[in-house]
């Protein structure tokens, strides 16, 4: 009888570990902080091509990671490669953006944080969906991009086959070089921005929804200078901004270097890491269950002493 109680209890602690174990695992390997990259063509990436070709120069920074996934266009989650925008931005050679460079700047500080505190870095998930040469009319509520970004969004967030507990940590906002051309432009931009970024968190049901936003460093017109006050004014919460002017650009003083490129990732990923965290996200599960049947188990054993 004594003998059989005690195989009893030690079946139970063993369950019990068990879900702990499985608890943790959660915790280190399913959940994934996903960002949209949306804009024209610097979130894109132009980083390397000159011409119509890419030179398919690859940096460290922006090499490919197990941790950093990538959402087709077919929406598949796959490894992360250079040029991310490819199969997005399909109109013209995509190069080097700055969602890469982000994305290995993110983990860098993770696995940093990981070595100072135990595990808990989590996977990254890149949702591309800029395209180049396009104006804020063009992202709009209503226009097909903006439908595009809202549907990739919720794709991302879906708990697919993968089983991750998904988050959005914030959008990358890259876009403005094509409203300098004609002055009314340039000066409606902050306005429809900010229509966008409102339309966006509703449409999400994310209020709180983090949007950081690169305040342009070229334009295809004369009037940049008015986009550009406009990003850095913008007065809503939860809206950083990231200045790239100054940062090198390619022979057609429009697009970024690569190595630009990889600054500004390392430039929005402090950012991030700075600001992130106090903004609201979005989580697509939780760890209640794994909680819930480890308590029936104390539970369980409680009731048998
Ligand atoms: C910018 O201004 C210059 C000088 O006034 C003019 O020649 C040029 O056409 C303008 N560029 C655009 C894109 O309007
Ligand atoms: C976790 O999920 C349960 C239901 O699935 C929900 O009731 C609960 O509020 C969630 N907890 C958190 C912290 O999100």
């Amino acid at each position: 009888m004594l003998l059989s109680f005690l195989s009893l209890l030690l079946l139970l602690a063993s369950a019990a570990a068990a879900v702990a174990e499985a608890e943790a695992e959660v915790e280190v390997e399913e959940e994934m902080v996903v960002f949209v990259l949306a804009g024209q063509s610097n979130m894109a990436g132009r980083g390397g091509v000159v011409g119509d070709r890419w030179d398919g120069d690859v940096p460290p920074e922006c090499r490919p990671s197990p941790s950093i996934l990538r959402l087709s266009a077919a929406l598949r989650w796959e490894e992360a490669r250079e040029p991310l925008h490819a199969d997005i931005d399909r109109a013209r050679p995509c190069g080097v953006g700055p969602g890469l460079p982000f994305a290995s700047a993110l983990r860098r500080s993770a696995a940093a944080t990981a070595a100072a505190e135990g595990p808990g870095a989590e996977a990254i998930g890149l949702v591309p969906c800029a395209v180049g040469g396009t104006r804020i009319d063009e992202w709009a509520r209503g226009a097909p991009l903006y439908a595009a970004m809202v549907r990739r969004a919720r794709a991302a967030l879906e708990r697919g086959e993968g089983r991750r507990t998904r988050r959005l940590g914030a959008v990358l906002w890259y876009q403005g070089e094509s409203d300098t051309v004609e002055r009314s432009d340039a000066e409606s931009y902050g306005g429809k921005l900010e229509t966008m970024i409102l339309d966006l968190r509703s449409d999400l049901g994310l209020p709180g929804l983090l949007f950081i936003q690169v305040a342009i460093a070229s334009g295809e017109g004369n009037f940049t200078e008015i986009v550009r006050k406009a990003q850095k004014g913008l007065k809503l919460p939860n809206v950083i901004c990231v200045d790239a002017k100054g940062l090198p650009l390619e022979g057609d003083h429009l697009h970024l270097t690569t190595q630009a490129q990889v600054q500004l990732g390392k430039m929005l990923a402090q950012s991030y890491l700075t600001y992130g965290t106090k903004a609201m996200s979005f989580s697509t599960g939780n760890r209640t269950k794994a909680k819930f049947l480890c308590g029936l188990l104390v539970a369980a054993i409680l009731c048998i002493l």
